[in-house]
Formats: C-alpha cells, structure tokens, sequence
C-alpha cells in the first residue's frame, strides 16, 4: 500500500508530467511506468481504452502498460474485473481475485487487484488497471492515486479531442 507522503509525491510529479505532456499517450506511459518502478506491490500497471466496434459494440483494448504481457488485449465490457468497472463506471477493488468470479487471469501471481475509471465529459472513455502479486495490496491512498492518475489522463484525452 502507498503512503500519503508516497502518494503526494507522486501526485505533484504526474500533475507536472500532465502539464507538459505532447499526448494522452505520452503520459499514460510516462505513470504506468512511475506507478510500476514507484510503487511495492504495484506488479502490473495498464490502461485500456474503449474501442467502439461494429453494431456499437464497445471493447476494452490494451494501452500503454509496465509488467508481464498479457492474453487480455480485448476485453469485452461484460467480461471481468475491468469490463465490469468500465461498465459500472466506478472504481473496483478486489483484495482476493481468487474468490471473485469475474476475474480474468493475466498471471498467476497476481491475488488483487484495483481498476479505475477514465472519463471524458462524464462518459467512460478508459480506465487504469493494476495487478498486486500481493492480497489486498490497494487501500484508500492507492484508490485516490489510481483515481487521481486516471483523471490526469482523462482530462488531457478531453483536451486533445476538444
Ligand atoms: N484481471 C483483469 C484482466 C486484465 S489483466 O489483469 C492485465 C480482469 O479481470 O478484467
């Protein structure tokens, strides 16, 4: 779990980072990787983005992310953790995935994980997903980081497509 002081740091140097970015690209690589160096217990650190297919069927697609590859390049909004958190549009935490049926694995290691909405003009654009090697890894600091760097990326995204 991250520390306030942890947590504020981090907070301060993406808000710069965000500042200066040349693209929503740049940045979501620029905090999966700091998440995934900075951070003990954040194991794997990914963005997925909604891709709208044919028949307005909407797909999660992997982004920019820091970890072991994973099979879920796409995800269908109603398959696992973070199909259910984009289609919820609310952040999800899982201390145990083992015990939760939606879980999609990427690794065997990973015991929880913690999956938080992108908006853009108050529509679910995306979302930041990271996998813990370690059970309930994600507090109440780590929600608000997740969340605060997710809203970093959502508000740049809003910009670039205004
Ligand atoms: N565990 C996720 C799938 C993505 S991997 O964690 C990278 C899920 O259940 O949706």
């Amino acid at each position: 779990m991250v520390s306030r002081e942890q947590a504020e740091g981090l907070q301060r140097d993406l808000q710069l980072i965000a500042a200066n970015a040349d693209s929503g690209q740049a940045l979501m690589a620029e905090i999966v990787s700091r998440l995934k160096e900075g951070l003990a217990g954040y194991d794997w650190v990914g963005f997925y983005m909604i891709e709208k297919g044919g028949h307005s069927q909407e797909t999660l697609v992997l982004g920019p992310f820091a970890g072991a590859d994973t099979p879920h390049r796409r995800i269908p909004l109603n398959q696992g953790i973070c199909g259910a958190a984009a289609s919820s549009a609310s952040t999800i935490v899982v201390d145990d995935v083992a015990s939760d049926p939606r879980y999609l694995a990427c690794s065997l290691e990973t015991k929880s994980e913690i999956v938080a909405p992108i908006f853009i003009r108050g529509k679910v654009a995306g979302e930041l997903d990271i996998d813990s090697h370690s059970p309930s890894a994600f507090g109440l600091e780590d929600r608000r980081l997740v969340e605060y760097c997710a809203s970093l990326v959502g508000r740049l995204l809003e910009k670039e497509s205004s």
